[in-house]
């Protein structure tokens, strides 16, 4: 008999740092989130380190590298400054992700097979700090080759499209599509991940995708804290994994 799967789940605290920068107090803290997240099960915590810095500050990541005992898994674009800020702070994953100022959240997977020659020093510089880099990549089969290329370890496959998809047509089309970028990326050796937009509702299929051993979950898991509390939304959410992988 196999083993049942494990998938982990990364919980995305940024939207804690939201609601603080939303009137420039010092609450409520991500660092508190990510604490509370940690205790609740979380395996990951993930932060998002934007270049406008709209909701998680340089202070979160210094505070989360020295507290946070689960791997800290820090996303952020692929630039000088990041990679930077990267090499000072140490997390245990970097995961590179597309940034534009104007987008009200990350749209889009990043364009690594039309980037190959820009990213793949920033990747090597990463890696060589001994950090596991992951790219966040749409489930494309030219995407996937070339973040295989450029030496990456994980990819996280963009769930967004699948999240919004409008009618069960879609969302098959969807689900297909990360289905086959999971496969094409497990072959080529790269860990799976996947997120964005994933909730309550929709996380059981992405969950069952063959070879995803991880989930990046943030806006839906604070939004439900609002209600009910972080450390009871944390712990639904990976009771929702664990029986949509038993
Ligand atoms: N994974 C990545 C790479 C992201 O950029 C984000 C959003 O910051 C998430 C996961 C979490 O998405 P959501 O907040 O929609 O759950």
């Amino acid at each position: 008999m196999s083993p049942p799967r494990y998938v982990r789940l990364g919980v995305n605290v940024d939207h804690v740092a939201t609601l603080r920068q939303a009137r420039g107090t010092r609450y409520p803290d991500p660092v508190h989130g990510a604490a509370i997240a940690e205790s609740a099960g979380a395996d990951q915590i993930t932060i998002h380190l934007r270049e406008d810095r709209r909701h998680i500050i340089d202070r979160d990541l210094e505070v989360m590298r020295r507290t946070v005992q689960v791997p800290l898994n820090l996303e952020m674009a692929a630039t000088d400054e990041m990679v930077r800020i990267a090499l000072a702070n140490r997390p245990d994953t970097v995961t590179l992700v597309p940034e534009r100022r104007e987008e009200r959240t990350t749209e889009g997977g990043l364009d690594v097979a039309g980037q190959r020659a820009a990213l793949l020093p920033h990747v090597q510089a990463l890696r060589d700090a001994g950090i596991v880099v992951s790219l966040f990549i749409d489930a494309d089969e030219a995407q996937v080759a070339a973040a295989a290329q450029i030496g990456a370890a994980v990819v996280e496959l963009h769930t967004g499209d699948y999240c919004e998809a409008g009618t069960p047509s879609l969302r098959a089309r969807e689900l297909q599509k990360l289905h086959d970028g999971a496969i094409a990326a497990h072959e080529l050796g790269l860990v799976v991940a996947a997120g964005h937009g994933l909730d309550l509702r929709n996380v059981g299929d992405v969950a069952r995708l063959p070879h995803v051993e991880e989930l990046n979950i943030g806006h839906s898991i604070i939004a439900r804290a609002v209600f009910i509390g972080l450390d009871a939304a944390v712990r639904e959410m990976r009771t929702a994994i664990a029986e949509a992988v038993r």
